[in-house]
């Protein structure tokens, strides 16, 4: 008798040993995608609600990133930072005309982003003498898996493994004005937060706590580091959500959407601390190489010109209302809807993890976060056309779950 093994099943068999298990995957592999569309190895089709992450931030195969990225690949790829080229200058460019913070630093994801950002406060204030060591964080909060942003992130379950971590972190509730204004003293270098926290569960920080960062920073001098890797880049409707709360960051972190599917990261720092950085204070081999600030560039000419920035106003109508909608209709099921632009979390009753093969069953791509909480990060050129398809799907997956 012969057995048939499935080119899916190989490619776990192979994974099973030879890859590092960190990663409990979900038993599919896509192999094309096109738009907002993600298609299988058994050539079952997806909407894709998640983008991998937020990462695929103008959807699957867009033909001018094809086309960029070849383009680029027959050129030069890499040069190091040993030496000039051309686009990084016009990345950061265009970075700081987004965001008013003059300078770009270049590095390779989310993570790195943040650790760059914690290594400049450091360094802001030991140029000025007064070195200060302390950061405060907030709960619910996600900053990455490298030991300084490990550090100011406040899940139990991925810090105890690995401690002891950075000894000088305070966390503060993300709710909780005055218990910020309390943690923050003259010893603290810099308060980090997520101006919308994305693992932590979907949760924009309200406009109550924004001004208690601002005040607390102008009362003690320490620096704020806004982490957008997740919500930043257009993905609220704004390029930055810093900016829609008033907030005003010394540097801020950038990843996932920036490079469109290509991997990219960017610390940006105001004029005031990049005054206090020399050369040789940090660096990276790959950060901001030809490929990946091409990409950069692509998406950001996409983002502002393209008209994809307008594109997420227009379709987050769709997703708030809708998903309000679902909210009435499993009132078991779903506790709050919460999120805005094209990042959505559906928090539910219930552990949230038996959504995302339902989700699979009926077409569509979602993740869960946060133990009970749906989260939706869509393409941001995704249309509205799409979204409520995507989301009929995502009623109907809901529907299959049964009442809490
Ligand atoms: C807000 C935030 N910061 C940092 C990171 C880490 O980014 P990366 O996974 O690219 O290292 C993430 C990743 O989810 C994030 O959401």
């Amino acid at each position: 008798m012969t057995t048939t093994v499935s080119a899916f099943e190989e490619t776990q068999a192979r994974e099973a040993k030879h890859v590092l298990q960190t990663y409990r995957r979900t038993p599919i592999s896509f192999v094309r995608g096109q738009g907002v569309r993600l298609f299988d190895s058994e050539g079952r089709e997806y909407f894709d609600l998640l983008s991998g992450i937020g990462v695929a931030s103008l959807g699957h195969a867009h033909p001018g990133v094809a086309r960029a990225i070849a383009e680029q690949a027959t050129e030069l790829l890499h040069t190091s930072n040993l030496f000039f080229h051309p686009l990084q200058g016009q990345v950061a460019e265009r970075l700081a005309a987004l965001s008013g913070m003059p300078r770009t630093f270049f590095c390779n994801s989310g993570a790195e982003a943040v650790e760059a950002c914690l290594k400049f406060v450091r360094r802001y204030w030991y140029t000025r003498g007064e070195p200060r060591a302390e950061f405060i964080a907030l709960e619910e909060s996600f900053h990455g898996r490298t030991f300084g942003a490990l550090s100011v992130t406040s899940d139990e379950h991925y810090r105890a493994p690995f401690e002891p971590l950075l000894p000088s972190v305070k966390f503060v509730p993300n709710d909780d004005p005055a218990a910020l204004v309390a943690a923050v003293t003259a010893k603290t270098a810099a308060i980090i937060a997520e101006p919308v926290q994305g693992e932590g569960g979907v949760r924009p920080l309200t406009p109550a706590f924004a001004a208690a960062i601002n005040e607390a920073c102008a009362k003690t001098g320490a620096l704020f580091i806004a982490d957008e890797v997740q919500c930043g880049l257009g993905r609220t409707g704004e390029p930055f959500h810093f900016a829609t709360l008033g907030l005003k960051p010394h540097v801020v972190s950038l990843g996932k959407a920036l490079g469109a599917g290509v991997p990219i990261g960017a610390a940006l720092v105001s004029e005031e601390v990049a005054k206090t950085i020399s050369y040789g204070d940090h660096g990276t081999t790959y950060g901001g190489n030809l490929l990946a600030c091409r990409a950069a560039l692509t998406f950001l000419t996409e983002l502002v010109e393209g008209g994809v920035m307008d594109n997420v106003k227009r379709v987050s109508g769709v997703f708030s209302e809708r998903l309000h909608v679902l909210a009435r209709k499993h009132p078991q099921l779903i506790k709050e809807v919460r999120g805005l632009g094209l990042i959505w979390g559906v928090d539910l009753t219930r552990d949230a993890s038996a959504v995302v093969p339902a989700g699979i069953a009926n077409g569509v791509i979602v993740n869960r976060t946060a133990d009970t909480v749906v989260r939706l990060l869509p393409p941001l050129n995704i249309t509205e056309a799409e979204a409520n398809e995507a989301i009929d799907r995502l009623d109907r997956a809901l529907g299959t779950m049964g009442a809490a």
